[in-house]
């Protein structure tokens, strides 16, 4: 779960059809909210979303912006000015609130709608947006249609861009400087050009570590099979995708030198066919059909050979002796850490939002940690790496 005291500032229409999801969305991530909605006479945001409702949404009591001290502004984490239209422009510019702002050094964010692309926020002085703003804060432009009823459209930042750059804002840098590559989801093995040989990795664990080293400051490269997530999208983090064990092998390969850390997270086929068909095979009468395999090659395990390799992580996916199975595979692939996924459980391993892992270290004994979202795992995989990084 994400931690911080976010105050919002809405105002106008796209109050009712967008900061109310931002609030809900931003809620569920775990960020404390207070709204600060604006209040004038006219489309302000109490005139859409009463101050009730907004309180009752944000679970805290709201306060119109036009009555903030710098106090208000100062208990923030971060203050969100969402979406910023030419009226709370205005309140900057001719109220306190810019100097309470100021003044309290938080980090801001402003989410810039775009009404019609050609008209920018109107000016003052001379002076835009982004220069009445504290030094530092992150202006984000919107590029989604969205609906406003009979008032027409706005282009405005998906809600997962305004989370992951809220995120970024808020989450340690402790992974600064470091390179990291992951491998995530399953590879997909061709038998003919329609049929593959795979698995049931949806990528969301691996997706997930990557997400939270990106976030804590990390260059990520994201070494992934072919899945139906979208892969996360956010500053430092590069999504590599394949298709096979053996070219998940050569991205691995291609890119290992330059990393600090690699955790191997993807469900890598152990084998191949053979031969894949140039056509598609025909079944014909044949009751029974064998398929010659070979092995693919041990990705985890031609890092763990390597003299000077990066840090390395490794999963062991087990359904039976989790935790001796998984000292084997600690061992025989030389890692320096293995997650031992018990598959069988409920809410674990494979296509589940929840996992749970025991982290095993060939010097140190079992950490178990407990069933949580896939989520929550990443991110203390990653702070018990940093522990011994
Ligand atoms: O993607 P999700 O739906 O979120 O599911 C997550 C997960 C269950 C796939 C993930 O948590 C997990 O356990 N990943 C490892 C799955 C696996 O293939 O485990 P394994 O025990 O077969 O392999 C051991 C290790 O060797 C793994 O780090 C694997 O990436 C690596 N390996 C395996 C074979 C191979 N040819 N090359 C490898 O690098």
């Amino acid at each position: 779960m994400a931690a911080g005291r976010l105050l919002l500032i809405p105002d106008g229409p796209a109050s009712l059809l967008y900061a109310t999801e931002l609030v809900n969305q931003l809620r569920r991530r775990g960020y404390s909210l207070q709204v600060a909605p604006t209040a004038y006479d006219g489309p302000s945001a109490t005139a859409f979303v009463s101050e009730l409702a907004w309180a009752t949404l944000s679970g805290h009591p709201c306060r119109a912006i036009e009555s903030l001290d710098e106090a208000a502004f100062r208990e923030q984490d971060l203050i969100l000015l969402g979406p910023v239209s030419p009226r709370v422009f205005s309140i900057f510019c001719q109220g306190k609130a810019l100097s309470y702002l100021q003044a309290a050094g938080r980090p801001v964010l402003a989410i810039l709608p775009q009404l019609f692309p050609d008209e920018p926020l109107p000016h003052k002085e001379g002076g835009s947006f982004a220069q009445l703003m504290p030094p530092g804060s992150r202006l984000l432009t919107g590029s989604v249609p969205h609906g406003l009823g009979a008032l027409g459209n706005l282009l405005l930042p998906s809600f997962e861009e305004v989370l992951a750059q809220v995120d970024s804002l808020l989450a340690p840098q402790d992974y600064a400087g470091k390179k990291v590559l992951i491998t995530a989801g399953p590879t997909a093995e061709d038998l003919d050009p329609v049929r593959f040989l795979t698995n049931r990795s949806t990528g969301k664990m691996g997706f997930a570590l990557a997400r939270d080293a990106a976030l804590r400051g990390a260059q990520v490269l994201l070494v992934h099979g072919p899945v139906a997530l979208p892969a996360p999208r956010l500053p430092r983090l590069t999504p590599l995708p394949v298709r096979s064990a053996t070219q998940m092998h050569q991205a691995v390969m291609d890119h290992w030198q330059e990393q600090d850390l690699a955790i191997l997270a993807a469900a890598v086929a152990d084998f191949q066919p053979l031969h894949c068909a140039e056509t598609k095979i025909k079944k014909g009468e044949a009751q029974e059909l064998s398929l010659p395999l070979k092995r693919t090659p041990d990705i985890l395990a031609t890092l763990g050979a390597l003299p000077h390799r990066p840090f390395l992580v490794g999963f062991a996916a087990e359904s039976d002796d989790v935790e001796a199975n998984a000292q084997l595979k600690l061992r025989k692939k030389h890692c320096d850490l293995i997650c031992a996924n018990d598959v069988r459980k409920p809410g674990c391993g494979f296509a589940t939002d929840t996992n749970q892992v025991t982290i095993l270290a060939p010097d140190a004994p079992p950490l178990h940690l407990p069933l949580k979202s896939k989520e929550e795992v990443a991110h203390s995989i990653l702070s018990e790496i940093l522990r011994r990084l």
